[in-house]
């Protein structure tokens, strides 16, 4: 499971940093290329020379080491994951702060890969309220934590705040690479965003959505292996993501054609917030302010949600989206029935934090089978995350 990948350990100053060289004993062992940063603290407790023997690489501590500049932002790139273990109170801070005053923070803060943090604290510390706040923060942003054990601590307590052992974090590991990689050879379409329905040269209909709830699906796919193409409404959000094939639309007609003249998609997710009408005649020239009162007449758009309900295949997984304001769970469901669909996630406009344009959401999810999963509220980024992972149980 470890077989290739480039993992990026970076060291703290703990005293489970003696446990480290096993870590990387059992990595090297599982075929994993693994590359080391220790703090300076870091260095009181395990050797580098230990390290970089076992790790077959040099050990790098410092910004300016051996009179060379040692490049952070391709450390963190050439890494499949960083691994911050053991991680301690003091790093965390920093993590949480954006302090950069060492060679580890500033490939934290530069890498472009998964992060996977292992803290080891003493219990109080790890209890503290500054902690817990720092941890959630981190957390937010998208790094993943291997839970600390309970047992003995440093100070001679019992407790919970234990580094977890190098045979749980490896395990961690090649489970967070099973997921990673699990939609590898899957094909999946996204759409995200508003639709812009054009009432004459300079004027549309439109609505409030930002797009970053599909981005954010569509990264989450990409980044467990899926060959993702995204078809986006005009949004001001972007992706890193340059695997992702991105089509621009602006009408629903154009993101009906660009959605229905592709196919062999293996999971397809309607995030957009395509409109329902549209004006029966777009003006050739600009509406002037002449009448007191104008009327446009409107006609209904295609669904393109439900064209595709009606054409899925065997083994094809449909995920709609459904924003309402009233009888949620009846509207969601008759959506998820008529349209035919496999998931059903519902967004609320009652929540607050929940919504279009800002980085959170809490959602519903409802599947075919008739259960009922609510995420709580959390950052798009792993709402995505909950979302994809109920697509790769579906496809199971
Ligand atoms: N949808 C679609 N094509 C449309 C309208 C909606 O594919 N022309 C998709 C959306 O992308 C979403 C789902 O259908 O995944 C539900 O959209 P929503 O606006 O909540 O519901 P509607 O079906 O439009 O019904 P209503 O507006 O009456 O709630």
């Amino acid at each position: 499971m470890l077989s290739g990948k480039k993992i990026l350990i970076g060291i703290t100053g703990s005293i489970a940093a003696y446990k480290i060289p096993f870590l990387v004993r059992n990595l090297i062992k599982e075929g994993a290329e693994v590359k080391i940063i220790m703090t300076p603290a870091a260095t009181d407790f395990v050797s580098k020379l230990t390290l970089s023997t076992l790790s077959k690489n040099p050990v790098l501590i410092d910004l300016f080491d051996e009179q060379s500049w040692a490049n952070h932002v391709m450390l963190g790139r050439w890494a499949d994951l960083m691994l911050i273990a053991p991680l301690s109170c003091n790093t965390l801070s920093k993590m949480n702060s954006g302090q950069c005053d060492n060679l580890l923070i500033a490939t934290y803060l530069s890498a472009t890969c998964p992060v996977i943090i292992a803290p080891a604290m003493d219990e109080d510390m790890w209890h503290h309220q500054t902690t817990d706040d720092n941890l959630t923060a981190v957390q937010k942003r998208g790094c993943r934590v291997i839970p600390v054990e309970f047992g003995e601590l440093a100070s001679g307590l019992t407790g919970e705040g234990r580094m977890a052992e190098p045979e749980t974090i490896t395990n961690f590991l090649q489970s967070f690479f099973k997921d990673k990689d699990a939609l590898i050879g899957k094909k999946a379409l996204v759409t995200a965003g508003p639709t812009y329905e054009a009432i004459d040269p300079v004027r549309f209909i439109g609505n409030h959505s930002s797009g970053k709830m599909g981005y954010a699906i569509a990264e989450e796919l990409a980044d467990r292996g899926a060959e993702v193409t995204l078809v986006s409404g005009p949004v001001h959000v972007k992706t890193n993501n340059s695997s992702i094939e991105i089509i621009k639309t602006a009408s629903a007609e154009e993101m009906h054609f660009a959605c229905t003249s592709r196919n062999g998609f293996d999971i397809t997710v309607m995030a957009a917030a395509v409109a329902d009408y549209t004006p029966v005649e777009t003006k050739e020239q600009k509406i002037k302010k002449t009448d007191d009162v104008i009327n446009i007449s409107f006609k209904k758009t295609k669904d393109i949600l439900t064209e595709l309900g009606a054409q899925k295949k065997e083994g094809q997984i449909l995920v709609g989206f459904a924003l309402e304001t009233e009888h949620e769970e009846k509207n969601a469901l008759k959506k998820l029935n008529e349209k035919k669909a496999d998931l059903i996630v519902m967004n609320s406009l009652q929540e607050e934090g929940a919504g279009f344009g800002i980085d959170t959401n809490s959602v519903t999810l409802f599947y075919k089978n008739g259960n009922i999963q609510k995420t709580g509220m959390k950052s798009k980024k792993l709402i995505a995350k909950d979302i994809v992972d109920a697509i790769s149980g579906l496809l199971k």
